[in-house]
């Protein structure tokens, strides 16, 4: 059964793992410590016997609800990870009186954004050239996408 909490600094090595294992241009772990000590911010960890298998960073943005990142770990994809953890970003919208829940995402990451429709964010924008790319050649625009809390 996948348990959530939120991390703190001491869970900066296995999220840094995580992240390394599960995104092709994964954030430093200086990136992930600024959302793990932020006032503004919460990241959520989920696990599975113990062992984090996912994460959410979420940051709070005047009235709005920003996810800066999520991630499955391979190993436990198409389990429901990643809609737990928008569950959990939902509910940290509301304790926060958030109006809104927005994020980017890769136009070509047809796998996050099947995702995102499935919790109820539509594509509201398009941002050319916003991603480094992942293999030469042209940056990458990124998706706009957002859903009223
Ligand atoms: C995107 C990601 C977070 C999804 O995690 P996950 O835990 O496997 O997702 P879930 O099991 O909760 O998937 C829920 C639904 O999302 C959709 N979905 C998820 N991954 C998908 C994929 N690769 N292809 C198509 N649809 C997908 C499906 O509708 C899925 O439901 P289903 O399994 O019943 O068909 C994961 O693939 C990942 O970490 N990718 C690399 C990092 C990344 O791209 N992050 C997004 C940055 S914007």
């Amino acid at each position: 059964m996948i348990a959530v909490r939120a991390l703190g600094v001491d869970d900066l090595d296995a999220v840094a793992s995580l992240e390394r294992a599960s995104q092709p241009q994964p954030w430093s772990d200086a990136a992930l410590l600024v959302e793990l000590v932020h006032d503004d911010a919460v990241v959520i960890g989920a696990f599975d016997d113990g062992a984090l298998v996912g994460y959410v960073a979420v940051r709070r943005l005047v009235d709005e609800c920003w996810i800066l990142n999520i991630a499955t770990h391979p190993s436990a994809r198409r389990r429901g990870v990643a809609v737990r953890l928008m569950d959990e970003a939902v509910a940290r919208g509301a304790v926060w009186a958030s109006t809104s829940l927005w994020l980017e995402v890769r136009e070509d990451n047809a796998g996050a954004r099947a995702l995102y429709e499935r919790c109820g964010l539509a594509a509201v924008g398009r941002r050319p050239g916003y991603y480094p790319p992942l293999l030469p050649g042209p940056r990458e625009a990124a998706i706009l996408m957002r859903r009223a809390l």
